[in-house]
């Protein structure tokens, strides 16, 4: 194909066939096409955009570019993120819903920049195997009725490939390029339906509500078009989701919630979540948790996958740091922020999460928020403990605001389409 013909298309904003994203993505995996004009053309996409057909021709060429995933058994359902801190959501929604009889085939990714990923907190436990092989999964499927594995060279290559190269030139950001990505994987197995949380605000991708919602419909019509069903939800990332951000920390939060330890933001997404899918009542969601069904196939599940179930009782199993700090409140008044985005990042340079794909992350470090946005604290009252391997990183005490004035706690659902309350799009 002539590639220079191609990019001086999309420099002048003009169509790219389906044709031409098929002989694309094929040097994509053959590794015909150089770095450089690849790299080239996602930036033109990134600026000049992609228009939805061209979005959806792109999305099946990654699609084509793997394995197809078939299993029998129904209702089967799978839940994506667009990128958070703090958000153990996948840890928590799988057992719930497999709980529920809804088979959950997860195919997850690791985190990247500053956002965390559901592996590399799975692989905090002790044995965890993310990587499956495929003649297996329906038997995991069958035991536990769900499974989280990582993306492998069998399910949409492509996208691992181009996700790489959209980190190292700044093009994560691109909306068709993110739904092409999601999809592609998504799309792989033959599940009934897809929910996807979209994250927005200054700890994701999305920053603006705007963004958000643009993303949330074109996930969705792209992924009608597949005759798949997308249902997607836009909830707020301006604060850590929950208490703990850190790999075996998240996984903590995790068993604390199938236990019935609920923290608030959690709970309502996790409600919010299942509710989209089935019709439980919170009553019964409620009821099903403390039944011990879900933590019961939490366990299944980790031992399923190589991983210790022990550490379901037994948190010391899990890596640790030797040091924790506190981080007090510099004085009285109400927590305004907690800065979802700096600790992101905090968690990058202590070695929680990395700066480039194949980095080993550090499971240990992260954060554990005994306060959120719109808690009262005094003056040298713990807010926050540190775990650090050693050395605090520089700038912990900008990540939380304190204020004199009150302030109002927000629900985590953001959608002005339709009522303030509802996020579900
Ligand atoms: N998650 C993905 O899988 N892909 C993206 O591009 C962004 C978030």
């Amino acid at each position: 194909m002539n590639f220079k013909l191609l990019l001086e298309k999309k420099k002048y904003r003009e169509r790219i066939t389906k044709e031409e994203f098929d002989q694309l993505i094929r040097g994509v995996i053959t590794k015909s096409i150089p770095e450089y004009q690849l790299a080239a053309l996602l930036m033109a996409i990134y600026f000049n955009g992609l228009d939805d057909d061209e979005t959806f021709y792109l999305t099946e060429a990654m699609l084509n570019s793997g394995k197809r995933l078939s299993f029998d058994l129904h209702p089967l359902w799978d839940k994506h993120s667009t990128g958070g801190v703090g958000d153990k959501i996948s840890l928590v929604i799988a057992p719930i819903l497999a709980a529920f009889d809804i088979k959950v085939p997860m195919i997850s990714g690791r985190g990247l920049g500053h956002t965390g990923g559901t592996i590399d907190k799975l692989e905090s436990i002790p044995g965890f195997r993310s990587e499956i092989p495929i003649e297996q999964l329906p038997h995991l499927l069958d035991n536990s009725g769900f499974f989280i594995i990582s993306q492998s060279d069998e399910i949409a290559p492509a996208d691992r490939q181009l996700y790489a190269l959209r980190d190292a030139t700044q093009t994560v950001d691109s909306i068709p390029l993110i739904v092409a990505s999601i999809l592609s994987k998504k799309l792989a197995v033959n599940t009934d339906g897809i929910i996807i949380d979209v994250k927005c605000g200054g700890g994701a991708f999305m920053r603006s509500r705007r963004e958000a919602e643009t993303l949330a419909s074109l996930l969705k019509k792209i992924g009608e078009r597949f005759n798949r069903k997308v249902v997607t939800l836009i909830t707020a990332m301006d604060q850590p989701l929950g208490r703990m951000v850190g790999n075996s920390l998240e996984v903590i939060e995790s068993i604390e919630f199938l236990k019935g330890n609920y923290e608030p933001d959690t709970k309502e997404l996790v409600v919010k979540m299942v509710q989209l899918i089935t019709d439980r009542t919170d009553a019964e969601i409620d009821a099903l948790i403390r039944s011990g069904r879900p933590l019961e196939l939490m366990k299944r599940f980790i031992e399923a996958q190589g991983g210790n179930p022990e550490v379901v009782e037994d948190y010391s199993l899990l890596p640790q740091t030797p040091h924790r700090d506190e981080i007090l409140s510099p004085s009285d008044g109400w927590i305004a922020e907690i800065d979802a985005r700096r600790v992101g990042m905090m968690m990058v340079e202590m070695g929680g999460g990395r700066r480039k794909l194949g980095e080993v992350v550090d499971h240990r470090v992260g954060f554990e928020f005994l306060k959120k946005v719109g808690d009262r604290v005094e003056r040298g009252e713990t807010i926050a403990l540190l775990h650090h391997p050693g050395q605090k990183p520089d700038g912990i005490d900008r990540i939380i605001r304190v204020t004199t004035g009150p302030v109002e706690r927000r629900s985590i659902f953001l959608s002005p389409s339709s009522s303030p309350t509802s996020g579900a799009t």
